[in-house]
């Protein structure tokens, strides 16, 4: 019999609310959806993108602040300065995550050439990929969740990939307060697909704050080291010895300024993890705020970039100009480049195969 002196905690049910983001230059309106249960995370996406905008998250005092990059209003996300930069905040990536070499792949022996985007180099879908298109919103409720399912048809030929590709993107938040992003598309020609998410995680909610001091694990022995065009070289190696062994919990300052020619290359990390099949594949914890997220996925690979590239050239949410450094982005999906490299797990898809994947958030505060 419960104690009737003591104050029973039941869990709250996660809410859904929405609301107008902007219109978007071809005039269609933008609606931000939030998915939250008060006092404990929200969650904000819109279809602009099927992009994650918001996640706001106690810290050990109980202070609800913003962990994402992002901006404040549909058109900050439009801003030139942004958009010029490559930076993909938040979006939803396809039809593939990252770099092709040669900008290009082949299937049955026809070579599908890829325009470029950034400079010479196809990145992360082409000219406008997922990331700038507007998605079909569809929320829903259950007894335990709230969600939104995202969906694009993609034309056959669109960005020179082949088939005509249909992609649902769900986000949903459950009762514990858990996050998860889950992917499904179909084709009607053989294509390649490696979709992912682009968010950029600062925990300590202070925007102008490095994410250096971010304890970072990522459960695998294995990375994929790069070229000088930040494509893998197809050499999967072993983390020991190298800046890449997160194997338990590690400030992210202990290990990115070792003197390494992979960080060189890339300006810090931004390189792909190899993952086992384990519950946690990595965990990120702010020790000043107590933050920490642990996740957990289907996909083979964790893409972690350090966000190397920012540099100041545009103003985020609250004004602030992010920074190189200013947040790590942890990118759940295939191997980059793995349409070129026949070792790496296939981004083939059949016509009849369903592609699948799923990505889980969950949330703590430590003391
Ligand atoms: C890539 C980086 C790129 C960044 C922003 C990451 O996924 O690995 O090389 O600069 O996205 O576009």
């Amino acid at each position: 019999m419960p104690d009737p002196g003591k104050e029973i905690k039941q869990p709250m049910s996660p809410q859904l609310e929405s609301k107008t983001f902007g219109v978007s230059p071809k005039g269609d309106e933008i609606t931000l959806f939030s998915l939250f249960i008060k006092d404990q995370i929200k969650v904000s996406v819109m279809n602009y993108g099927a992009t994650w905008t918001h996640l706001l998250l106690p810290d050990r005092n109980g202070k609800m602040e913003d962990t994402v990059l992002g901006f404040d209003d549909l058109e900050g996300y439009l801003q030139k300065d942004y958009q010029d930069n490559y930076c993909y905040i938040g979006s939803t990536v396809g039809r593939v995550a990252g770099r092709l070499s040669g900008n290009q792949f082949t299937i049955d022996d026809k070579t599908y050439h890829l325009p470029p985007n950034q400079g010479e180099t196809h990145l992360h879908g082409g000219i406008e990929g997922w990331d700038k298109k507007i998605w079909a919103a569809a929320p829903f409720e259950t007894d335990n969740s709230v969600g939104i399912t995202f969906y694009y048809k993609s034309p056959d030929g669109e960005e020179n990939y082949p088939g005509t590709v249909e992609v649902w993107v769900t986000y949903t938040l459950d009762i514990t307060g858990k996050l998860e992003i889950s992917y499904r598309a179909i084709s009607d020609k053989k294509t390649v697909i490696n979709p992912t998410n682009h968010s950029y995680f600062n925990l300590s909610g202070d925007f102008s704050q490095s994410i250096e001091a971010h304890e970072f694990f990522v459960d695998t022995d294995h990375y994929l080291p790069i070229n000088e065009n930040s494509l893998p070289t197809g050499e999967v190696a072993h983390v020991a010895g190298t800046p890449f062994d997160f194997r338990t919990p590690k400030p992210i300052s202990e290990q990115i300024h070792k003197k390494d020619e992979q960080l060189k290359l890339a300006g810090g990390i931004d390189h792909c993890f190899a993952l086992k099949e384990s519950e946690t594949c990595a965990t990120l914890f702010h020790p000043g705020t107590g933050r920490k997220l642990t996740l957990s996925t289907t996909a083979p690979g964790l893409q972690v970039y350090t966000s190397n590239y920012l540099n100041q050239s545009f103003a985020g949410k609250g004004g602030v100009k992010f920074d190189r450094r200013a947040a790590i982005c942890l990118e759940t999906q295939h191997f980059p480049d793995a349409a070129n490299q026949p070792e790496f797990p296939s981004t083939l898809l059949l016509p009849g195969e369903v592609f699948q994947s799923r990505t889980v958030f969950a949330f703590s505060v430590e003391k």
